[in-house]
């Protein structure tokens, strides 16, 4: 039975982004832009209903909900060609169309206004499915639509749906330069649901992604359109085994508990490599590739998708390998020898000190000019440093009381700031918590017996 989960695009950065991760993934199972499978995509052996489910005239539909506040973006999708693709009922653009002002809490108090429709929309697909596994969520933390009214939603889908997973691919601002002035409230503010209502965040920080962009395609400012190409690689290829499913890691709930030991610290970083030219426009790197070559190239900081700062105590709390391609298990057996002996990661003194590998098929339909290419999904100390750096950028803009008016607005900063104060308290809490698995007593943390707070 399938285990099906239904994607949540929110403001411009979820919708562009997860546009091109359904043409990605339409392009990997041999769907066509108007959603009907091409006759040459007969090998079979993949699951296309765990994304897509079949209308009654075959057309293939993602399990996807579009929603804007502003309707710039998803009149771009629906002006390409994948426009057909998409179940028009699930699109919901804001009557007011103003979109959120880049204010989170102009984007929260949306939700209340707009809930219903897009609670009908989730009901809707959550009904259809018949083992829903759970929701991803695409969008950006530093606006006011994918952060604001994608924090609103978090909550309410994690209040009416206690049961079902949430995954969310959630893109940080870029720290050297913020497009937005206001972005370490917005973080912040969403930063507390992250914590509290989502089950697993895949960080993408746009910082990493640019850096990415000039290292590996050498393109000095890369387009939203390249490094959402990364990103969709990155999206896609964290989903393999479930698309393309072996007898181990074939549901995200088995994934997320392999990485996830304790509750708050479900904060993922990725890695990929190597980036083809069939995934992102202008990649250069054409090497030899093996099952060694990859996975210390998956260790390397630079390829990471979050820019963190040097530490010498950061650790890995958990790694997943998932990789693809041409691959014989022995050399899998030999590469994790080698870099155990060569100690090139170091593990959390409290747990077990192991690299999962997950070796799954590729798409039949996309050639790839590498024998072998590998994800790594990792829950590793280092991102505290980033929840640092939010913390420091917020308490410089908080310090002067900057851009509070347009907050004041809003009915939750009407009377009070302790939203703020409040979401504060939950990142450095976070950060703590982070740097105490380092520690062989991390156990303790939070109790005196040992509970986890
Ligand atoms: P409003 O514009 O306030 O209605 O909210 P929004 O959620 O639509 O805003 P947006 O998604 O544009 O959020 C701004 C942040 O997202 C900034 O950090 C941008 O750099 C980043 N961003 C916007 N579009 C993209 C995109 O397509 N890809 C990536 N990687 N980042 C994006």
């Amino acid at each position: 039975m399938p285990r099906e989960l239904v994607n949540l695009q929110i403001g411009q950065c979820g919708n562009q982004m997860g546009s091109v991760f359904w043409q990605r993934l339409c392009a990997e199972h041999g769907i066509n832009q108007e959603g009907i499978l091409e006759e040459w995509a007969t090998e079979g052996g993949d699951r296309k209903d765990v994304f897509f489910y079949q209308a009654d005239d075959e057309h293939y539909i993602p399990r996807a909900i579009l929603v804007d506040l502003e309707p710039r973006v998803i009149n771009n999708i629906l002006a390409s060609p994948y426009a057909n693709l998409y179940n028009p009922e699930n699109i919901f653009v804001s009557k007011d169309g103003g979109g959120a002002g880049n204010n989170w809490a102009q984007g929260y108090s949306a939700g209340e206004h707009i809930y219903e429709d897009i609670m009908e929309m989730i009901d809707r697909e959550a009904e259809g499915s018949d083992s829903l596994e759970g929701f991803m969520v695409m969008h950006s933390i530093a606006g006011g639509t994918g952060s604001g009214l994608g924090s609103f939603l978090l909550e309410r889908l994690n209040d009416k749906f206690p049961k079902k997973l949430i995954q969310t691919y959630s893109v940080f601002p870029n720290a050297q330069e913020g497009d937005v002035v206001v972005q370490p409230y917005n973080s912040l503010l969403a930063l507390k649901r992250l914590v509290n209502h989502a089950d697993s965040v895949v960080v993408l920080d746009n910082g990493a992604l640019a850096r990415i962009s000039a290292d590996r395609l050498h393109v000095q400012t890369a387009s939203f359109d390249q490094t959402n190409q990364l990103a969709a690689t990155v999206i896609a290829a964290s989903t393999q085994t479930l698309r393309y499913p072996g007898y181990m890691n074939n549901d995200l709930v088995g994934i997320v508990a392999s990485l996830i030991p304790t509750p708050r610290c479900h904060f993922l970083m990725t890695s990929y490599t190597p980036f083809t030219s069939d995934q992102i426009d202008k990649a250069k790197s054409i090497r030899r590739t093996t099952v060694l070559d990859v996975m210390r190239r998956l260790l390397q900081p630079k390829n990471r998708m979050v820019l963190t700062s040097p530490s010498k105590t950061a650790c890995y709390i958990s790694i997943l390998n998932i990789i693809q391609g041409d691959v014989d298990p022995t050399d899998v057996h030999q590469s994790l020898l080698r870099i155990r002996e060569r100690q090139l990661a170091n593990f959390i003194p409290w747990g077990p000190a192991s690299i999962q590998v997950a070796l799954t098929k590729r798409s039949p339909y996309v050639t790839s000019n590498h024998r072998v290419s590998g994800l790594m999904l990792a829950n590793h100390t280092s991102v505290a440093s980033l929840f640092k750096r939010m913390l420091d950028q917020y308490d410089r803009l908080r310090r002067r009381n900057a851009f509070l008016e347009q907050y004041k607005k809003e009915k939750m900063f009407e009377n009070s700031l302790d939203e703020f104060d409040d979401a504060r308290a939950t990142c450095d809490e976070l950060l703590k918590e982070y740097k105490a698995c380092e520690s062989p007593d991390y156990i303790s943390f939070g109790g005196p017996e040992g509970e986890q707070s």
